[in-house]
């Protein structure tokens, strides 16, 4: 199987509680490696930009407004199907339907504040990794 990076994103809930460390933990126990990480807090212009796909969703503006209401960790992961295991890792958006010892049903709140974000395909991966990290700022 091909190593991957994958782009997440610990979001304002989870940052607000604290619980940076507590996902980490998850994430290294899965046996992906952070291989970048920063504390950031958006514009609404970043915030627009990368969630641009759903610009005509009902929750766009909602969206935007929760991931610019307080800091968050951006990170690149590396690993064996990076994208994927971390898309299980995470569990389902919405943490009532999340699977058991996933991070959104130990830790999110509801569908909006669901505490990760994780890129869904390589090409998504390519492009939330170019838009909010440099090259050399992802070390391997
Ligand atoms: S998915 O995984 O793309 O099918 O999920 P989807 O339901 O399409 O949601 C895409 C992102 O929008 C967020 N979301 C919401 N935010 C605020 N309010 C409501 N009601 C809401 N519903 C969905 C959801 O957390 C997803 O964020 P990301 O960062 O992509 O995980």
């Amino acid at each position: 199987m091909a190593v991957e990076r994958t782009f997440s994103i610990i979001k304002p809930d989870a940052t607000r509680r604290n619980l940076t460390g507590k996902i980490n933990a998850v994430i290294e126990a899965a046996g992906l490696r952070i291989v970048a990480q920063k504390r950031v807090r958006w514009t609404r212009a970043q915030a627009e930009k990368f969630y641009e796909e759903h610009k005509a969703r009902p929750f766009y503006g909602e969206l935007v407004d929760f991931m610019t209401s307080g800091p968050i960790v951006l990170q690149v992961l590396e690993g064996e199907n990076a994208i994927a295991k971390y898309r299980e890792v995470m569990g389902a958006t919405d943490p009532k339907e999340a699977a058991e010892g996933t991070v959104r049903k130990l830790f999110a709140e509801s569908k909006g504040a669901n505490s990760t974000h994780g890129s869904d395909s390589p090409a998504a991966a390519d492009r939330e990794i170019a838009l909010n990290f440099r090259l050399d700022e992802i070390v391997g």
